[in-house]
């Protein structure tokens, strides 16, 4: 079961894009975790084994806009969650959260560990942070099996939040349906440094964190496959793109090659934290976890799907 509150069939999202026979085996209920009594009323009528809870604010600049709607959502939406799963007679065996990088705030070593300092003070990070405390308060409080993972950026083919995020922002540039234009690079971001990660990866790290005893009322961070600099992932994001379409597209390939990036200015003040990178140690001991795909695989796949997509739609 898959639980959202915009479920609109128009709506661009994996959910829409998978095969048929993938999503006549899938039942999409159309829920606000706002809404405490529904969320409630689901977990109590039926007796699920997991809960993955991803849904939320999941842009910082979205949060950051409607910073009231952002943590509804993020915090008392999670807190919706994890109470109605505490009341329920028949409590899943787990229940797996995505928490963020974000809520450590500013580094001060080379890396994040588990047990450093949560100092995020964004919009964002406060939702997020809100929702990986009050999870893991459940597990020591009311032993509520939650378990937390702390993400990195991640990237993969049906990530649709074009307008923000650093993938889909430059893939839609370069695979615009009517002429490339470059990826945009913010001068403010020129020394932002990020963990990346390829989907699937994220979707193994939740399963095995689901599955394993010692990940009970403990918090992870994810492993990451790379760690670059903002100008480093777009100049690979357009390498990657103008090899893959030369071979069926040497005309836009050409284009996108000879559009390079775009360096402008945010001019809407402090846009990030300069460096995050996160210490993956205890996933992989505990845990026994790996990462599978290498950027470049996960590179490879992101931008093979949108050529796919482009030449799909007759461009
Ligand atoms: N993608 C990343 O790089 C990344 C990094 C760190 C953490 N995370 C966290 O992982 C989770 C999943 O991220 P994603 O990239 O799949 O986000 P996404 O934006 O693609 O998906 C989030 C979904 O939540 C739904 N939603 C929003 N408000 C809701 C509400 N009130 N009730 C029900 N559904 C609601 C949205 O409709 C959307 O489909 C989020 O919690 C995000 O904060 C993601």
């Amino acid at each position: 079961m898959v639980v959202d509150c915009d479920t609109d069939p128009g709506r661009q999202s994996l959910l829409h894009e998978l095969p048929q026979d993938q999503r006549s085996g899938l039942e999409i209920v159309h829920l606000d975790l706002r809404d405490r009594d529904a969320v409630a009323a689901l977990i109590h009528g039926r007796n699920f084994d997991y809960v993955f809870h991803l849904a939320g604010y999941s842009v910082i600049e979205k949060s950051t806009a409607f910073p009231y709607d952002s943590l509804m959502t993020n915090a008392i939406g999670g807190l919706n969650v994890f109470d109605a799963v505490r009341r329920s007679d028949t409590p899943p065996r787990r229940v797996v959260i995505t928490s963020t990088d974000k809520v450590y705030g500013e580094m001060d070593g080379s890396h994040y560990l588990e047990d450093s300092p949560l100092r995020g003070i964004g919009i964002y990070d406060a939702g997020k942070l809100t929702a990986d405390v009050m999870a893991r308060s459940h597990f020591h409080t009311f032993g509520t099996p939650m378990s937390v993972l702390r993400l990195c950026n991640v990237f993969g083919p049906h990530d649709y939040n074009v307008g923000y995020r650093l993938f889909p922002k430059s893939l839609s540039k370069i695979f615009n349906p009517v002429a490339p234009e470059p990826p945009v690079l913010y001068y403010e971001s020129m020394d932002h440094w990020r963990d990346y990660v390829f989907v699937e990866d994220v979707i193994d790290a939740l399963i095995t964190m689901a599955c394993h005893e010692q990940s009970l009322g403990e918090v992870f961070n994810m492993s990451s496959v790379v760690h670059l600099s903002t100008p480093s992932v777009i100049k690979e994001i357009i390498d990657t793109s103008v090899r893959i379409l030369s071979e069926v597209d040497p005309y836009r390939a050409e284009l996108v090659e000879k559009n390079g990036m775009q360096v402008t200015t945010y001019g809407q003040g402090a846009l990030a934290i300069q460096r995050q990178r996160l210490d993956h140690t205890k996933i992989a001991q505990r845990l026994g976890f790996r990462t599978s795909v290498t950027f470049e695989q996960g590179l490879e796949r992101t931008i093979t799907h949108h050529t796919e997509r482009l030449l799909r739609n007759g461009h």
